[in-house]
Order: structure tokens, then sequence, then C-alpha cells
């Protein structure tokens, strides 16, 4: 039977939840012993654990027919594959890092210097955007030990909570991409293979649009109803239940995660009461 092969990252910053969406999305994994390649028992695709680097190559190879990788990564391989959604999470930085110390003015601090990467090519073309001729180490890994041991003035990495620069002693001065983990592909794909990604993008943007909403439920008297709706965008629009209570109903809705607390508080000043959220689990719309 036919199946869609799927990389992702076997161990490191997207490894577990490229692994959690995967799962969330129904499909069964056995993820606990972590062969190589491993096959879902209730959905036609099967899971390849390699390391992030390589995963645009073997996409690109038709190795894997798609694959969960950092857009950093995505973008320095330069490979010619599509992103075919965004998943918001494992979001870092790449940033040009200095030596705390250094006095740092302006990009042309770089001119003449030695900086160190795992991203020579997204480096080179931001230096030549800007003009500077800079010295690029490529190394892979503990790329921001190379200023303090006299490898290089500066450094060029993944930042994410930056608590690697400062125990290194280093200070970031330009951010020059932003990056979450995508899901990526060729366009070689047959039909068939077509068919389940796209019944998987279905699960897939069903479990983000959950993540991204919350279910709200809440009590309003009934004259404030109409003010209450106009709050709540929700799916469509509030239900609307009357309660026990004389005069009174209960309100159920969705409410976006970017709008919550705005949304909590016009709802607590238009006269709510015993306000309860509830995470979704799922959402089709
Ligand atoms: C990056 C980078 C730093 C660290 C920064 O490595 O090389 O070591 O993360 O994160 P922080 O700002 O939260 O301290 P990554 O985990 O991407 O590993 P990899 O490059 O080996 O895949
Ligand atoms: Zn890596």
């Amino acid at each position: 039977m036919c199946s869609l092969k799927i990389a992702l990252q076997k161990s490191g910053r997207l490894s577990e939840k490229s692994i959690d969406l995967i799962t969330e999305a129904g499909i069964n994994i056995m993820n606990g012993t972590r062969k190589l390649v491993s096959r879902a028992s209730n959905f036609p695709v099967e899971i390849m654990y390699l390391r992030d680097d390589d995963i645009p190559q073997y996409v690109y190879d038709g190795v894997a027919d798609i694959g969960i990788v950092g857009e950093n990564v995505f973008r320095e391989k330069n490979k010619t594959l599509r992103i075919i959604e965004r998943l918001g999470f494992a979001r870092c930085r790449l940033s040009l890092a200095v030596e705390k110390q250094s006095r740092y003015t302006g990009i042309q601090f770089f001119e003449g210097k030695r900086i160190a990467t795992s991203y020579p090519n997204i480096l080179d073309s931001f230096l030549k955007e800007n003009g500077i001729r800079a010295e690029i180490h490529e190394i892979n890994g503990s790329v921001e030990i190379a200023p303090g041991i006299g490898l290089a003035d500066a450094i060029f990495d993944v930042v994410s909570t930056g608590s690697t620069l400062i125990s290194n002693g280093l200070k970031e001065v330009e951010t020059v991409m932003r990056s979450e983990a995508v899901l990526v592909g060729g366009n070689g794909l047959t039909e068939a293979k077509r068919e389940i990604l796209s019944a998987l993008l279905f699960r897939i943007r069903a479990v983000q649009k959950a993540r991204d909403n919350k279910y709200i439920l809440l009590n309003a008297p009934n004259e404030k109803l109409d003010e209450i709706a106009g709050i709540l965008p929700g799916m469509k629009s509030p239900t609307v239940m009357p309660l026990a209570m004389e005069g009174w109903s209960s309100v159920h809705s969705v409410v976006n995660e970017n709008q919550f607390w705005e949304v909590i508080n016009k709802l607590k000043e238009a006269g709510a009461q015993g306000i309860l959220v509830i995470p979704i689990e799922k959402m089709i719309v």
C-alpha cells in the first residue's frame, strides 16, 4: 500500500513538537523505539527520523516526500522545495553576535572581521546585500565558543532564549532572519500521495486552529446579550441558551488566543459573569 514518507528531526529543537503535532493529528507512531523509519498503525504515513540539516536534501532527492524543518535550515540549504505550511513552533532567529565588551556602532563593524557560523549561505547573502566584506568561517556546532578561543570576532547563529549567547559572553547585535518550523515538500508527488498529504493537512490545520482558540462559556443578563454578542468574534455567532434563573442566559463561543485578554475584559465590563475558558482539542471550520 502507498504511504507518504515524512522526515522529522531525530533529536533537538524541533523533534518533540513535530512528533506532538503528528500525534495530535490522531496518527499513531510508535516513537518509543525511534527506529530510523517507523510506520503509523492507523494512517498511511511512514516517519523517518533524521538530522534536521539533512532533511531538505532527503526531501529534494525524494527519499522522503515531505519534512518538518526549521525555516533557517530550509533557507540555508536552498533546495527547490516549497513551504506547504508554516507550523508556528520552534520560533527562533538567526542573528549576528559579538563579544559583549565590543563597541558596536552598526553593521560596518563586520567589515574585514571573521564570523563563525553554520549558516554560510544566509550570512553571505546578508553581507553582500549590505556591502560588507567579511571572512566567513563555517563550523558545525558549538559556534558560540569561537570568539572566546580566538577563532572569530563574531558569530552568526540561532538564538532562541538568548541564554547560550549570555553564557558565552556574547551579545546579539543584528537579527538577520526569523524562523519557525515549516512543513516542506517537493513537486513530484504522485496522485495517491497528494491525497494522503491533503488528508494530513486537513488534520494538522484542525490541530493548529484548536491550539489558537479557546472555547468560552459565560452567563449574561438578557438585556446585555446584544452587546456581549458584539464583543465575541465566534465561529459564526455565539450560542445563547436560557438559564433556569429568570432574565439570564448562558453564552458559548470561541475566542482567538491573541485577542483573548482584551475580549475577557470587555465581556466583564459588559456584565458577563461566571466566565469559563476551555481548551479545544480539534477545530474544523
Ligand atoms: C542553537 C544554537 C545555540 C542554541 C541557542 O542550536 O546553535 O546553541 O540553539 O538557543 P538559546 O538562545 O535558547 O540558548 P540548535 O538547538 O538549533 O541545534 P543544532 O544547530 O545543532 O540543530
Ligand atoms: Zn541541526
